[in-house]
């Protein structure tokens, strides 16, 4: 199996606990509000199906995909897979896997700013701060990781591993 040449970092239990909170979190915060949950595929589905059941508030959810160029191009992004839904005067929170450098969501953070939503902010599975070379505000995040790769609810190596329940690190050169 090729989960062996995994290590878990994160259990299905932990995350199912700590995406229960950061549930309990948001809706406690936006209390009265309706929320746009803005999802970011494909990494980011897992984590949007199971954090919109944890928040009991009025709720819609769109999803965007986007494709970056690799190494060597940081922060070339493009939308190819826009929102269904105009986000203005809206309050969005955008629904990240993960937040490396930060060059992604800062293409993001600025794209959807410039729809003008009533507020914005991030909630991001997992922050690997190690390597940011953009600082950007992220409000709520699941869990901080360190400078290793990871795969696993909802993320991907080479397009394998996203269908695991638990999040681990993946050493490619044992795959
Ligand atoms: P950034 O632009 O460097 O912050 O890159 C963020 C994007 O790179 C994430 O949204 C992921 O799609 C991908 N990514 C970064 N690190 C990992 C990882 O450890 N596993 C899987 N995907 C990753
Ligand atoms: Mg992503």
């Amino acid at each position: 199996m090729l989960e062996h040449k995994i290590e878990t970092l994160f259990s299905e239990q932990q995350i199912q606990d700590r995406v229960a909170a950061l549930g309990a979190e948001i809706t406690s915060q936006y209390s009265g509000r309706e929320i746009v949950l803005v999802s970011v595929l494909r990494g980011s589905i897992f984590f949007t199906t199971d954090l919109a059941r944890r928040i009991t508030l009025p709720l819609a959810m769109d999803f965007l995909s986007i494709s970056s160029y690799g190494e060597g191009s940081e922060g070339v992004v493009r939308i190819t897979k826009d929102l269904e839904e105009n986000i203005a005067g809206k309050d969005v929170l955008l629904l990240e896997d993960i937040v490396d450098t930060g060059f992604t969501l800062k293409y993001l953070l600025r794209t959807l700013l410039s729809r003008n939503p009533k507020s914005l902010e991030v909630c991001a599975l997992l922050d690997r701060r190690a390597r940011r070379i953009i600082d950007l505000d992220l409000k709520y995040v699941g869990f901080e990781i360190p400078d290793k790769f990871v795969v696993g609810y909802g993320l991907d190596y080479k397009q394998q591993f996203r269908n695991l329940r638990f999040i681990g690190v993946v050493q490619p050169d044992k795959l």
